[in-house]
Formats: C-alpha cells, structure tokens, sequence
C-alpha cells in the first residue's frame, strides 16, 4: 500500500468540538487505503445485513461518543444516526475515497478521521474516549490485531462496548484458490481470524471478549457481469492495486472463470467484547 498521506482531521470535518481534535502529521507514514468508493455503494451488498446486526447490539445514551471503525461510505454511521440521533458519532477510516463518500452522505452529522488501524499509536491515544465502537466488514484488513485491538482499547471508556463485524477463518477459500489458480501464487491479503485467537487477542489488549462467533454467509451472484463488479471493487483490490488498469478486467474474468461456483464464500467473525 502506498505510504502517503498523514492523519487527516480537518477542523471543518468535525462538528463536535471535542469528537477528534486535529493531529497534523503524527504518523507521516500512514498507510491510506484506495477504494472506488460509487462502485462500492451501487452493488448489492450483503454488508448492509452485516451492519444491521452491529447497529441493533448498540444501545448508546443520548450523548454517547461513538466510533465507527472503518465506515467506508458511512451507511452503517446513517443507519446508527437514525436509529439514535443524538449520539456523537466519528467516522474512521483509510481511505480518503471512503472518509469523502461518507461525509457526503453524513455531512455535518458526524467528525471524520483519516487513520490505518493496526498502526502503532492509531487511533491517537489523547482523543476523548469513545463510549462504543462499532465496526463492520474491516478488521480483516488490518493485519496486525494486536495492534489494531491495543490501539482501539486505548481510546474506549472502561467499560465500553466492541461490536464488530469481519471476515473470519476460512472465509473465501473458494475464492482464494481461484486467484492461486490464475496467479501461481498463493496471495492472501487478508486476516481471517479464528475464535479462538481472537478471544486471546482481545484479552491481551484489555478487552473482556464477551462473544466471538464464526458464521457462514455465502453470497451466490448468477450474473456474471455482476460478479465481476463484485470482485473487481469489494475483493480484489488489493491484486489489482499495482496492475497496470489495462489488465484489471481480464484478471478479474479470470478469477470469476476460475471459481469453482459463483459464491462469495463469506463466513464472519462476529466480536462483542467491552473495554475492561
Ligand atoms: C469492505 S469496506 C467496509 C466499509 C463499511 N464498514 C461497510 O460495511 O460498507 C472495508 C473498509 O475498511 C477500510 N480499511 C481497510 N483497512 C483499514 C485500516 N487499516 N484502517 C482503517 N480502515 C481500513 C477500507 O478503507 C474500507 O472502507
């Protein structure tokens, strides 16, 4: 991944004044995250049930500070914001594609902070501490959990809810030997986690794992064009980030030719855990 941008907080970003104050170059390596964020929002995506379940384990006071960990465009943030209004929620994510999606569909209603969990000190430590966390379908592309759950920890309240949804152990295994076959290579960028070292991970970082559960959810997409797009924006990013864009199209019908079904084999890993 490209290193190039530094935390970004602009002060218009935040109407709450206390929701994220500005850290201008604390971590002049962060990674940022590229996403096509209007294909992302036009497929069909099952993230939206995903987000449900998170959003209906919350129930934040009015006043309450949440974080949305990985927001992508914000439509788990709405979903939160509309189902309890006066929350003061901070959208996070990687991607300034992402962060600029979700403020347009947020805009005043929530602060934006541009950071890659999993790198040391991120979130920094010094923000007012968050009362929940919520994240969906993003901690399977943080490589480093133990970082990524520290880093969380050190800016929730005692006591403080996780709610979270991401791929877990085993999740696109039929998918990933469909990229080995057109590859040669076995090329796994993500952390598909299991229950058992997840519930480690989260103890370690100070975090009472509460519940952590595998459950499968594949995705069978028919139309292969549709498919295509699938894997093109949600899965394949990161092969195709590097590639000369003459080549994403035929690597990606490659990969859907590939498949042995066209299934999007998710399983997810579901987490409540609460800050000790
Ligand atoms: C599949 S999208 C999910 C977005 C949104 N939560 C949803 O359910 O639609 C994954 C998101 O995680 C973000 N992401 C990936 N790595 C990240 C990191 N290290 N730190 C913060 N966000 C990250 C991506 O930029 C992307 O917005």
């Amino acid at each position: 991944m490209p290193n190039e941008l530094p935390v970004t907080e602009t002060p218009e970003m935040q109407p709450h004044e206390d929701a994220a104050r500005p850290e201008p170059d604390r971590t002049p390596d962060v990674d940022a995250v590229h996403w096509d964020a209007r294909a992302y929002d036009a497929l069909p995506l099952p993230h939206v049930e995903w987000g449900r379940r998170v959003v209906a384990q919350l129930q934040p006071r009015p006043g309450d500070r949440i974080l949305d960990a990985g927001c992508g465009t914000g439509r788990d943030a709405a979903l939160l914001l509309d189902v309890h209004p006066d929350v003061r929620l901070t959208c996070l994510d990687a991607s300034p594609e992402m962060l600029a999606a979700a403020r347009e569909r947020l805009g005043e209603r929530a602060a934006y902070l541009q950071v890659a969990l999993g790198t040391p000190g991120m979130p920094p430590a010094d923000l007012p501490p968050f009362d929940a966390v919520m994240s969906v379908a993003a901690f399977h592309w943080v490589p480093d959990h133990d970082a990524l759950f520290a880093g969380l920890a050190a800016v929730m309240r005692p006591g403080a809810p996780l709610v979270s949804d991401c791929g877990g152990a085993g999740q696109l295994a039929l998918v990933d030997r469909a990229i080995e076959a057109v590859t040669g290579e076995a090329a796994d960028p993500w952390e598909f986690a299991d229950v058992a070292e997840t519930r480690a991970r989260l103890d370690r970082a100070g975090l009472e794992p509460l519940r952590v559960e595998l459950r499968p959810d594949p995705l069978r997409v028919e139309d292969p064009a549709l498919l295509e797009r699938y894997l093109a924006t949600v899965i394949l990013g990161g092969h195709l980030r590097g590639m000369p864009p003459a080549e994403h199209a035929g690597f990606v019908r490659a990969v859907r030719l590939a498949m042995t079904e066209p299934v999007v084999d998710y399983i997810r890993l579901e987490i409540l855990a609460r800050r000790r």
